[in-house]
């Protein structure tokens, strides 16, 4: 019979690389703590509706990459492909906004989008995200880049580039977008499909579009950091002066729009040199609006997502340290089966003491057992026979330096407790 493969653009984690995804989780946790995020965990699947409104309709996005579908109920539903509309979701619903603001979460979760896979970009990725809702001002801006860069900094990452520019709020936006599609009016006809739409409703998102053509026609077009109101351009000021005082280089990129409808004022993405084509690390900015666009009172917010998956492939490209695999401290050998039953109840007071041990389940012999416990890595093993139980005590044996020494059963728990 044909085996059943993993999805094209997805990928199973397996346990000699999913220590490399805890060191980092811990690590994103412990950053989490000291900058205080709470926890926010938001279901995958949402309706359809929320990403047109939240991500919005024109985007790429929405637009050809969310993996949408009806229910049996005959409801639009779409696997999440970001976090950022979920979480806003469950502010309002939840009524966070009574609490004491600003609210900061964070999230680890998977997100879908169906893309065509390539080195980085996945169907199925995970992301790395928080959200702060409630602020607008300037130095929370500078406070979530700073702490965005201090936990890649801190994972060992060093090639990186952080890129910022501000998109304005709807205000300048509007006269922007008069401006924009006179200097794309006379290439109309060149745009593709779906920037045809995208020129009278929302011409900004030309600017990002995938196709090389409309990037080409796109490449000289008004830059909308330049005309941005005096209100965001004194925010953007001060956002500049706030990455000075935390001594964070930058670099004024005004390419960057983002590819997702939300934003407001400051947009950033971190790149990293040690990626290839998908060099964006982490995204994010701010969506004052957005809170509005999903029906809720309008209440300011600023986040950013990181891709877990380029996160660890820059981090293998720049060889930095990335935790290693668990090995048992202690491979309990048993010779007979009285002393595998012996083996069974010490075995677990051993864990039960919080110390890592292993022990046959396949009747191998003495021999094979060591090769096993070779093969597993673990750091010490003892045999056990009958003489061992009778005696109450048994060889230690170090497996790096092939050191042993005689010990009680206590004892050998009371030397591998941590
Ligand atoms: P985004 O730029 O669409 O922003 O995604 C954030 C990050 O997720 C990217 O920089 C990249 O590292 C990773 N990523 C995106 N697509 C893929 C893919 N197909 N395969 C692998 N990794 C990918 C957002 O999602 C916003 N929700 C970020 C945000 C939060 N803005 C405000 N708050």
């Amino acid at each position: 019979m044909k085996m059943i493969t993993a999805l094209k653009g997805t990928h199973d984690i397996l346990p000699e690389e999913a220590y490399k995804w805890q060191y980092i989780e811990d690590k994103i946790k412990n950053t989490a703590e000291r900058y205080r995020y709470g926890e926010i965990r938001i279901p995958a699947i949402e309706y359809t509706e929320l990403f047109a409104r939240g991500v919005g309709d024109t985007t790429d996005v929405v637009q050809k990459e969310m993996y949408t579908f009806l229910d049996k109920g005959g409801r639009s539903l779409t696997l999440r492909p970001e976090g950022t509309a979920g979480v806003v979701r469950s502010f309002l619903e939840h009524g966070m906004f009574s609490d004491a603001l600003p609210k900061k979460l964070y999230y680890l979760i998977t997100c879908y989008r169906n893309e065509k896979p390539q080195a980085g970009r996945y169907r199925e990725f995970r992301q790395f995200g928080v959200e702060v809702f409630g602020a607008e001002a300037p130095s929370l801006d500078a406070e979530i880049i700073s702490m965005a860069m201090s936990l890649l900094n801190e994972l060992g990452l060093k090639n990186l580039v952080l890129n910022i520019n501000s998109i304005g709020c709807p205000k300048c936006r509007k006269a922007y977008n008069d401006k924009l599609r006179e200097y794309l009016r006379p290439h109309y006809e060149e745009l593709c499909d779906t920037c045809k739409t995208r020129f009278e409703k929302n011409p900004l998102r030309i600017l990002d579009c995938k196709s090389d053509i409309c990037k080409n026609i796109g490449k000289d077009a008004p830059m909308l950091i330049d005309n941005i109101c005096e209100e965001c351009r004194e925010h953007f000021e001060a956002l500049k002066k706030e990455l000075e005082i935390l001594k964070i280089g930058y670099v004024i990129n005004k390419s960057i729009v983002r590819g997702l409808d939300y934003y407001t004022k400051t947009v950033f993405e971190i790149t990293s040199d040690s990626l290839g084509a998908q060099s964006t690390v982490c995204g994010g900015g701010r969506y004052d609006g957005l809170t509005e666009e999903l029906g809720g009172n309008p209440v300011p917010g600023i986040g950013f997502a990181m891709g877990l998956e380029r996160l660890i492939m820059c981090m293998e490209a720049e060889g930095v340290f990335m935790g290693a695999v668990s090995v048992p401290d202690i491979f309990v050998a048993s010779l007979g089966e009285n002393a595998s039953r012996f083996v069974s109840g010490y075995v677990k007071e051993l864990r039960d003491s919080g110390i890592g041990a292993e022990r046959d389940h396949m009747a191998r012999s003495l021999k094979a057992q060591m090769k096993y416990a070779n093969k597993i890595g673990a750091k010490f093993s003892i045999v056990i026979g009958d003489d061992e139980i009778t005696q109450g005590k048994a060889s230690l044996k170090n497996m790096e330096t092939g050191e042993s020494e005689e010990l009680s059963f206590d004892e050998i728990i009371n030397k591998l407790k941590k």
